[in-house]
């Protein structure tokens, strides 16, 4: 694909560069990559020389419209980013920091505001932001609700994801949150879990030995920042496998030198607690199940875990930018020291040719904090897979416009907002009970009729509605309010059964992918809305907008369509979405 012809992305929050990587090698052209950390903008930039607006800027400064202005351009197909996530960090919960006035008062929380704010002005088509698991719980579960509220609000059809990264071929534990907007006229969810990226595809299980084992040995305090590779070792390591790790993902043949192999110095009273500790095994296991004693001077209590000897036949711990500080969680399988930054890399999948021309706890820093480009990458290809059902799905002259053949219609598709509203009726007033014993074809009718009238929603977030709960735009369907919304779904509260129904169908097998997460009936109830969008702006703009300001209070009051297209939020014109 010619560069020209890629679809683009913005990196914001972007480090030395992982999601980029990843985001790159799934066929996405970078226009912009954005971080405050001088650091991490160095090696960004010496890995992403073509990238002509790598910025070391403060993004609680600087603005959507200069950047805009940077790159000529308001047209940006994705957005990916992770705002810093230590304030939502399990380890930060554990010190308490998570509750109470610290919560609040740590800045670094709202920095996905800073991310939606890009996302508002650009109105990419996907966005993608990776954080902590933290955030699920950080606060009682308030910001994983309100990142996935305010996203809605932008226009944006939000479903959180959990990413583990083992499953995509990285030989590391680590999982994260991602949060992935899609914009309401490109049609499609990201149905089930990420796929690995091509080339970790059928290579998921890679362990830390796979990933490091060829590296020179080296003794605490030794290495280099540059040196040569043990060729030796590297042969006797992949015995002739040349779609062993050290290949396919870190392509050690495109290294001219090995670089960042260096280990930081340990005191002697150190070395001789590692060497007590098994392969595998941290002093807390060895202090309880051998009765070890270390000599080490921290409270026995509270730093029990606090070296770890990493094995060879595992996935290692969970890289972690702290390494900056010291590495006593990460002491090499078979050598006393602990892990070199360039084994670090290679565990977060970076490949070798990649640079780190910072000082080692800088690289440490950098690395620890990075999305794994493995997981970059998948996340990209589902993207990418994505826009383009969204495009081959549409028809006429301009790709992005949402068409809908009535003829080819399946039976349970609503033709109709009125036929909807009955479908969905039929389904909304049963029981738990009667919804179990509902014939299969009335509960996929009601069930797309829910796809079709809310396209905004994801069906997987149909279990997942927080507690709070707000009323939404006005909506009456018959005798029905469905103004009431959760806040973290936005899923109508009187429709939560249906939700749950369709799940269990879903997991029992009785309703298929294509059923459960039906595009069909989200497309045709996009390109409804917009029809009628179309329309009624082009006839009676004044009429709608005081239509649309009237709260209906009673009950079997019934609204015109122009209802549907109301939202406190903005939604795109059809003139703004032809231009894109
Ligand atoms: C979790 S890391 C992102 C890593 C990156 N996605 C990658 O794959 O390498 C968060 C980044 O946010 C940056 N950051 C924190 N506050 C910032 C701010 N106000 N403006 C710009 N960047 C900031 C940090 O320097 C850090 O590099």
């Amino acid at each position: 694909m010619s560069a020209a012809s890629k679809p683009t992305f913005i990196d914001l929050f972007c480090g030395c560069g992982g999601f980029s990587l990843g985001m790159e090698r799934a066929e996405f052209r970078c226009l912009a990559a954005i971080d405050f950390n001088s650091q991490a903008v160095q090696v960004f930039q010496a890995n992403f020389a073509h990238v002509t607006h790598a910025l070391e800027r403060d993004l609680t400064q600087f603005m959507p419209q200069e950047l805009e202005q940077l790159i000529g351009t308001k047209h940006v197909d994705v957005i990916v980013g992770g705002p810093p996530c230590q304030g939502f960090s399990q380890a930060r919960q554990r010190d308490g920091a998570n509750h109470g006035p610290r919560t609040i008062d740590d800045p670094r929380r709202h920095l996905y505001q800073r991310f939606l704010a890009f996302v508002e002005h650009f109105k990419p088509k996907v966005f993608v932001m990776e954080n902590v698991l933290g955030i699920r719980s950080a606060s009682g579960g308030d910001y994983f609700t309100r990142v996935q509220a305010e996203g809605r609000k932008l226009g944006y059809r939000v479903v959180p994801r959990e990413e583990d990264a083992t499953k995509l071929g990285v030989p590391q534990n680590r999982k994260r949150q991602l949060f992935i907007g899609i914009r309401l006229d490109v049609p499609g969810y990201l149905a089930g879990e990420l796929e690995p990226a091509p080339h970790a595809a059928n290579h998921v299980g890679v362990t830390l030995g796979d990933a490091i084992m060829d590296l020179p040995v080296l003794a605490a305090g030794a290495g280099a920042q540059e040196m040569e590779y043990d060729l030796a070792r590297r042969s006797a390591h992949v015995g002739g496998n040349k779609h062993h790790y050290i290949h396919r993902v870190l392509q050690v043949r495109s290294a001219k030198n090995l670089t960042a192999h260096y280990s930081r110095p340990h005191s002697e009273r150190g070395l001789r607690d590692f060497v007590l500790l098994h392969e595998g095994e941290n002093c807390k296991n060895a202090i309880l199940k051998r009765g070890l004693k270390f000599e080490f001077p921290y409270d026995k209590t509270s730093f029990k875990d606090r070296y770890t000897r990493q094995s060879r036949f595992r996935p290692c711990s969970t890289i972690v930018a702290h390494m900056s500080k010291d590495g006593l969680m990460f002491i090499h399988p078979t050598q006393l020291r602990s892990l070199t930054p360039r084994e670090a890399a290679r565990v977060q999948s970076f490949p070798d040719w990649f640079q780190f021309p910072v000082t080692r706890t800088h690289q440490f820093r950098v690395i620890g904090n990075a999305v794994p480009p493995l997981v970059g990458e998948a996340v990209g290809h589902a993207i990418a897979n994505l826009l383009h059902s969204a495009a081959s799905l549409a028809a006429g002259s301009n790709a992005n416009r949402v068409r809908f053949k009535t003829a080819t219609r399946k039976p349970s598709i609503p033709s109709s907002q009125d036929e909807a509203f009955a479908w969905l009726t039929a389904i909304a007033l049963q029981t738990r009970q009667e919804l179990r014993k509902l014939d299969a074809i009335t509960f996929l009718r009601g069930w797309h009729s829910l796809l079709y009238l809310y396209p905004e929603l994801h069906p997987d977030n149909a279990i997942d509605h927080g507690d709070t709960q707000e009323i939404g735009e006005a909506h009456i369907l018959g005798r029905l309010d469905l103004s009431e919304r959760y806040s973290r779904s936005g899923w109508p509260v009187m429709l939560v059964l249906p939700g749950l129904e369709a799940w269990r169908r879903y997991e029992a097998k009785l309703l298929s992918d294509d059923d459960f997460y039906c595009i069909e009936a989200q497309r045709a109830g996009i390109a409804d809305k917009q029809k009628n969008f179309l329309v009624l702006e082009n006839l009676k703009p004044r009429a709608i907008a005081n239509k649309s300001s009237r709260k209906p209070t009673q009950p079997g009051h019934y609204l015109p369509d122009a209802c549907l297209l109301r939202s406190n939020s903005r939604r795109l014109t059809m003139d703004e979405t032809a231009a894109r």
